[in-house]
């Protein structure tokens, strides 16, 4: 249905784990993919996709308004992950979040009605919805729930998103937005909680766990993600936003116990420290808009299998990881791409 489709963010965690997904299930759509390799992008994501003729790896900034004009025309489509996606690196530093997460995402937007893309899906998130109290367990977010965004990261992606419905709303441009819980599997980058904990026990250290540790999220399958974002791209709705949870509510402490049961670690390896400012209490997704429109449910996010194979994943591509904490995957590129020719990179 779209053979040439544009992926922005691609070396990122759920991005390359999508570009992946879609060489499995739709091997003939020409993929380009969009990163600038920030330092979460990498390239070691996808060895093994560098000669493959139906994908290009284009290094640049979405912000960059002349290269995203050229890079999109003739293209059909464009799924958009690129984006700054640390909440406590937002506590740190707003403006990153504002230059990617806003302004590169208006820039991708100009670009994709100059080239008249026949679809844009913008991959967004649940923390937009803001927090739900810890004592309404009946209460999770729907596409209606009020836009209520508390951490810098989460308010750079409800301006993405309203500018998106704008550009459909005003401009005509075909456009859908996702909302996702938290994702787990593997190739995360390893600052987020279930990669940091893993590898840290694996190292033998403490995991670091937020005040309380009663907060709880919603876990899901990057897989899961990526199959329902695959559904969104081919059969959702313009001007729709689709949730996508797996019902998989957990909270931190539940987490850190299952993660060091799994790993055969007693509970002095947890270190508790001072909460996060401003810490969401807890996401829950209704996924029932996406489940009957697009017949799309998770089916690989169960715990604790789909935990337990995570873990696996990271005990066994050490080298992976040791590359990104020891700084050398920042090499890759330059090993893979400093002696080929300029169209390349
Ligand atoms: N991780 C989650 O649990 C989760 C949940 C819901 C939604 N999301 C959304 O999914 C998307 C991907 O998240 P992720 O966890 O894979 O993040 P990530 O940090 O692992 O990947 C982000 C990618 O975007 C690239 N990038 C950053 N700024 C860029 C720029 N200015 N130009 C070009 N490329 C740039 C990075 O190099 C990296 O490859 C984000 O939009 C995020 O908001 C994430």
């Amino acid at each position: 249905m779209f053979e040439r489709l544009i992926v922005t963010g691609g070396c990122g965690f759920i991005g390359s784990n999508f570009i992946r997904f879609l060489r499995q299930h739709r091997p003939s759509i020409a993929i380009t993919n969009i990163d600038c390799l920030s330092y979460s992008g990498n390239l070691e994501n996808l060895a093994g996709l560098e000669g493959d003729a139906r994908y290009r790896f284009i290094k640049a900034d979405i912000g960059d308004a002349g290269t995203m004009k050229s890079a999109l025309a003739g293209a059909d489509a464009i799924v958009h992950f690129a984006a700054e996606s640390h909440v406590d690196r937002s506590l740190m530093d707003s403006r990153p979040f504002v230059q990617t997460n806003v302004l590169g995402t208006q820039t991708l937007l100009d670009a994709a009605r100059h080239a008249r893309l026949k679809r844009f899906v913008h991959v967004s998130t649940d923390e937009v919805y803001g927090s739900l109290p810890l004592d309404r367990p009946e209460f999770r977010f729907t596409e209606d729930s009020p836009i209520r965004p508390s951490s810098p990261y989460a308010a750079s992606k409800a301006a993405s998103d309203l500018l998106v419905h704008a550009f459909h709303h005003t401009f005509g441009l075909d456009a859908v937005i996702t909302r996702c819980s938290n994702n787990f599997g593997p190739y995360q980058f390893p600052e987020k909680v279930i990669p940091l904990f893993v590898t840290n026990l694996l190292e033998g250290k403490q995991v670091p766990l937020y005040g309380d540790g009663l907060n709880v999220r919603d876990w899901i399958h990057v897989d899961d993600h990526c199959e329902a974002i695959l559904a969104v791209l081919e059969r959702g709705r313009a001007g729709q936003v689709y949730n996508i949870g797996a019902d998989n509510e957990h909270s931190n402490l539940d987490l850190t116990h299952s993660l060091l049961r799994l790993m055969n670690r007693g509970p002095e390896f947890i270190r508790h420290v001072e909460d996060r400012p401003g810490h969401d209490r807890r996401y829950a997704i209704d996924s029932s808009k996406i489940a009957a429109e697009l017949g799309w449910r998770a089916s690989r996010s169960a715990w604790p299998a789909a935990l337990e194979a995570t873990v696996a994943w990271y005990t066994s591509n050490a080298t992976w990881w040791r590359h990104i904490r020891s700084g050398e995957y920042r090499s890759f590129y330059d090993t893979l791409y400093a002696n080929r020719p300029a169209a390349m990179a």
